[in-house]
């Protein structure tokens, strides 16, 4: 079964052909950094307009990768939300057009369902498990019973985690986004020199709050500016803050897997792409005796294999679930459930 997998909902123009849930012919990601850098974060209008001009392309390069004919396409999956609604209605509405041209069935996918099964691009985690998604737009954790059952157990009071990174890389000087930025910093600095804060919230909570913790990296920045006895480099301050955002993760992802009592952990989404989150899941896990799952970096980014592999299961357990054209809208706040 070949699966073509669409995804526009932010800045990436993504396709990608996926032959039978587990083989994938074709990644194409078609980035947009060159077009927002310089404004230091995502511009909607120009998002939505780039993906217009790009989507044709990046399919076509998709499927002659991929070594196939548009007409073998046995199934159209497309992100319908969460994400820009201007950039997520260029992939939907292609994807209806295709669909509709091809006489192909489609589904639309939860953007973070497909963070969710990005790992099943590479390996079969097995049922239940403990899901930390960070990317830009969020920092949640999830209990994952099956596909498509999912119990929120914690999320983000202010900032994603990614935000956190893109602010402070702002504050550096750093261009759009910040993260792969930061972390190249921090790998050259001494976290330990300074500590920011930690905010771990009420006693027992999983949320997340990493508002405080920006604001505190710009109080400090702004005071070594006055003050030239503070001698911390870039690369210091962006160690010492990665530091303060990677402990609180591993924390209350540790804590989720005990409370619920589940020894199975995946982490996922653009900040999971981060080296030294990925050894401190690695090492968390090991201590408590659990195995932790994180997709190559590749594949925590924003990809379309991601949503084809999300909407080949979704698909393969229940055809009903194939939209009707017209009932397929796209969804900006669109929820997990
Ligand atoms: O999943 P993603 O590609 O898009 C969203 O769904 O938001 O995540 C993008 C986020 C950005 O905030 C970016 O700064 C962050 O992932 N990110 C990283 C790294 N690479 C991307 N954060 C920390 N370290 C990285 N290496
Ligand atoms: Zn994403």
């Amino acid at each position: 079964m070949l699966v073509l997998g669409l995804e526009t909902s932010c800045d990436e123009t993504a396709a990608a052909v996926l032959k039978d849930g587990g083989n994938l012919l074709s990644n194409v990601i078609n980035d947009q950094i060159g077009i927002h850098s310089k404004y230091g974060g995502i511009v909607p209008e120009l998002a939505g307009r780039s993906h217009i001009e790009r989507v044709h392309r990046v399919i076509e390069e998709a499927v002659q990768i991929a070594d196939v004919q548009l007409s073998d396409i046995d199934l159209i999956a497309v992100t319908m939300g969460p994400g820009l609604i201007g950039s997520l209605l260029v992939g939907l509405n292609t994807a209806k057009g295709l669909a509709y041209g091809l006489n192909t069935p489609m589904i639309g996918v939860n953007h973070l369902e497909g963070h969710l099964f990005a790992i099943f691009l590479q390996k079969k985690v097995e049922f239940p498990f403990i899901a930390l998604i960070v990317s830009g737009g969020h920092t949640d954790l999830y209990r994952v019973t099956d596909f498509g059952h999912y119990k929120l157990l914690g999320r983000t009071r202010d900032d994603a985690a990614g935000e956190s990174f893109d602010k402070v890389g702002k504050m550096l000087g750093l261009p759009y986004p910040g993260g792969p930025g930061i972390e190249k910093l921090a790998r050259q600095g001494n976290g330990k020199l300074h500590k920011f804060p930690r905010a771990y919230l009420e006693k027992g909570s999983l949320d997340f709050s990493f508002s405080g913790l920006k604001t505190s990296v710009r109080t400090f920045l702004q005071r070594r500016e006055q003050n030239t006895s503070i001698n911390l480099t870039d690369e210091d301050i962006s160690a010492a803050f990665q530091e303060a955002v990677i402990d609180v993760l591993v924390d209350k992802l540790i804590s989720a897997c005990k409370n619920e009592q589940l020894t199975r952990i995946v982490v996922t989404g653009g900040v999971a792409s981060n080296g030294a989150l990925r050894e401190a899941v690695q090492k968390a896990a090991q201590v408590c005796g659990f195995e932790a799952s994180v997709p190559d970096p590749i594949f925590c980014t924003d990809n379309a294999a991601m949503i084809a592999c999300a909407g080949y299961h979704k698909y393969t357990r229940d055809q009903s679930l194939s939209a009707n054209l017209r009932g397929l809208d796209a969804k900006a706040n669109l929820a997990l459930e």
